[in-house]
């Protein structure tokens, strides 16, 4: 989603003042954390560090195995006047429970509060150091431990580095002092674009975060960009703006307490006749790339791109603008989003007959009596009160008891009611909940915090994330085998891997808890040619404790019917397009069951049994490279979440007629039970 900056003729003036006010600084130690209850004294735990342009380093106690128990150390730097001190963490792992144990950096040397830097506890993964830089030639850090588990602890490198005086920025950009480290306090600095006249100018921020406890992000009356009047502070996601005339002034102001990554700006002038030349201009003012027009994805960001389009010939045009597929038509599902594509719909031929799910008529009488008579089972997809029924004979729609009964329902798992005569099918439901209370964002594509508490991601090495996988227990994940299976023998070695459980943003790791894998067992019929039996399920090493944001997911029965046509949701960190970059924050899309001889028609028959689509054959809304191995779940009518499949594959991402391939669940739910038990 990223537009390339054209015309390029600004001239960018750059000032930059940082408040330096240093005197007489005495050093005290009051704590502002309680730590009343602790009757041991501190450790003799007190280092002077002198900061030089060499890079030195210091580590907390203990380091790297663990820090002890009820610790308060304190490490004072100072550097030569007129000059500042730049302070790396390649290592940061501290309890995840700021109220316990807690690192705090102060740009004073005494901890006050009113001179922090920032606090930080949890553990940071390499791809999202802590690095902070002082306003003047003093820095405290100082750590504070309470009892418990300790971690391991941290690693620091520090050195000198000049004041902030308009530092050179790359042609076309410019960033808050010292990006990506966090800025330093007490400093204002202004920014002049002046491009010639007749032209205006736009800035695009790729990183803007200004976050402080305490702050509304509509005043920001603390740190802040200001633009045309106008202050910005707290984080966002995109944030493009445009000039009024032919200059530009940015300013950007940080107070004495509290910082952040701050901003990274790309700017560009442009004529405003035809703002966007050879590409197309969104109503927020972004451009984009013209083969993003009317490819069924939202790249403006406010659907600019995706109205008013000429549809294709196989298409059908929506009311709202929008082109969907025509087989889209008529099958009862709202896929234009406004109904118009399910209007004017002839129903079944006599006013007794039901119409299933793929157009099929059945009569009336076969709705809702615990047999599946529609091809697709849409008959028996949302009865409101299927009695229980004990089924003569035992086939592959009924449900199998701990008893051997066999139960005439579908989906009679965990749906409140019991089914069973010894009650098995509301066995093990403390499955598929998810403990926060949740509002849709229209429109809005990321997750919201502990939407999926399943929802795990896998790190390789020091790549990052990598694929996806789902919790079934507090010791199983599950996942895909191809994520292990690969060319090359690393993937198979479960020490390479990091399991996070209950995180939201790559770059944060509040209530994020890490396992490594004990073990990792893919499909002994797993096939790296077709994809077919693509699971695998890994062991923690140490077991996961569940939280408002980290739960485990129903497994269906191998008789569980999840119908064609049903809404599903798919959630990843995977590409946001095909060929682009990973997210940083968790996302979901909602993702439609494709009839299985449609699936096959439009995979050119590649599916096998062990596999399902899910999407929309119109195109616009897939998994896409990184979701791998991470589930497909579906909300049944009792509330409950169960996972239908695990992202495999597909042609591209989101391609007209090319839906996802997962691998499917019920087909795979009897070797899980075997290599888990569960
Ligand atoms: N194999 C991909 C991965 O490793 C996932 C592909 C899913 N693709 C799709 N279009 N649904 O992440």
């Amino acid at each position: 989603m990223e537009s390339q900056a054209q015309i390029y003729t600004g001239e960018l003036s750059i000032l930059c003042v940082d408040h330096i006010s240093v005197k007489g600084v005495a050093v005290c130690f009051i704590f502002n954390l309680d730590l009343s209850h602790l009757l041991s004294l501190p450790e003799d735990c007190f280092f002077m560090l002198e900061a030089s342009s060499a890079l030195k380093t210091f580590q907390s106690p203990g380091f790297p195995v663990k820090y002890p128990p009820y610790i308060r150390c304190q490490w004072h730097i100072r550097a030569p006047e007129a000059s500042a001190i730049l302070v790396k963490f390649p290592v940061f792992n501290v309890r995840d429970d700021c109220s316990s144990d807690v690192v705090s950096i102060y740009d004073s040397l005494s901890p006050e509060k009113s001179k922090a830097i920032t606090e930080k506890c949890g553990q940071r993964p390499p791809s999202n150091p802590l690095e902070v830089v002082s306003s003047s030639n003093i820095m405290l850090i100082s750590l504070i431990a309470a009892s418990g588990i300790q971690k391991q602890g941290f690693s620091a490198v520090y050195s000198v580095i000049p004041l902030t005086t308009g530092r050179d920025s790359a042609l076309g950009t410019f960033s808050s002092p010292y990006y990506p480290s966090f800025y330093p306090n007490s400093v204002d600095c202004k920014w002049t674009i002046q491009v010639p006249a007749n032209s205006k100018i736009r800035v695009k921020f790729t990183m803007f975060r200004m976050k402080e406890p305490g702050v509304d992000i509509k005043v920001c009356h603390k740190d802040f960009v200001e633009i045309s009047g106008k202050k910005y502070c707290g984080e966002k996601p995109v944030l493009v703006l445009s000039s009024t005339t032919n200059t530009l002034d940015v300013k950007f102001h940080s107070d004495e307490s509290y910082t952040d990554k701050g901003f990274m700006a790309h700017y560009n002038a442009y004529d405003p006749v035809n703002p966007c030349p050879n590409q197309f201009a969104c109503a927020m003012g972004m451009c984009i790339s013209k083969e993003l027009r009317c490819d069924g994805w939202n790249d403006c960001g406010d659907m600019s791109d995706e109205t008013k389009c000429d549809c294709a010939k196989d298409q059908f045009s929506c009311a709202n603008g929008l082109c969907r597929a025509l087989y889209s038509l008529c099958d009862r599902i709202n896929d234009c989003g406004d109904g118009s594509d399910e209007k004017n719909c002839s129903e079944c031929p006599s006013p007794t007959e039901w119409i299933c799910g793929d157009g099929m008529c059945v009569p009336q009488a076969l709705v809702c009596d615990g047999n599946k008579d529609c091809k697709d089972g849409s008959d028996e997809s949302s009865c409101e009160s299927a009695a229980s029924r004990i089924a003569l004979v035992c086939t592959d729609f009924t449900f199998k008891c701990k008893n051997g009964e066999c139960i005439n329902k579908v989906n009679p798992e965990c749906d409140k009611n019991n089914d069973c005569s010894d009650a098995s099918d509301e066995e093990g439901c403390d499955c598929g909940t998810r403990p926060y209370k949740h509002n849709r964002i229209v429109g809005g594509e990321n997750a919201d915090i502990g939407e999926w508490p399943w929802q795990v991601s896998l790190h390789f090495k020091t790549s990052g994330h990598v694929c996806g996988a789902s919790i079934l227990s507090q010791n199983w994940l599950l996942s895909a085998s191809h994520c292990f299976k690969t060319t090359s023998p690393e993937n198979l070695i479960a020490s390479n891997w990091q399991t996070y459980s209950g995180m939201h943003d790559q770059f944060k790791q509040d209530s994020v808890q890490m396992r490594k894998i004990k073990r990792i067992i893919t499909h002994e019929n797993y096939d790296p040619m077709t994809y077919d039996y693509d699971i695998a399920v890994l062991e923690l090493s140490e077991p996961l404790e569940f939280t408002s944001t980290i739960h485990h997911i129903c497994l269906p029965a191998s008789t569980h019917l999840f119908p064609a046509g049903m809404s599903c949701w798919v959630t990843g960190w995977g590409t946001l397009r095909e060929g682009g970059r990973l997210a940083q924050i968790l996302q979901k899309a909602e993702v439609k069951i494709i009839n299985d001889t449609v699936c096959n028609i439009v995979t050119e028959g590649q599916v096998t049994s062990r596999m399902l689509c899910s999407g929309f054959l119109a195109g616009g809304v897939d998994a896409c490279q990184g979701d791998s191995g991470g589930p497909l779940v579906c909300r049944e009518e009792s509330g409950k979440w169960f996972q239908a499949g695990i992202v495999s594959w597909g042609e591209g991402c989101a391609r007209r007629n090319k839906p996802g391939v997962y691998s499917r669940l019920t087909k795979l739910r009897d070797w899980i039970r075997q290599q888990t038990g569960i």
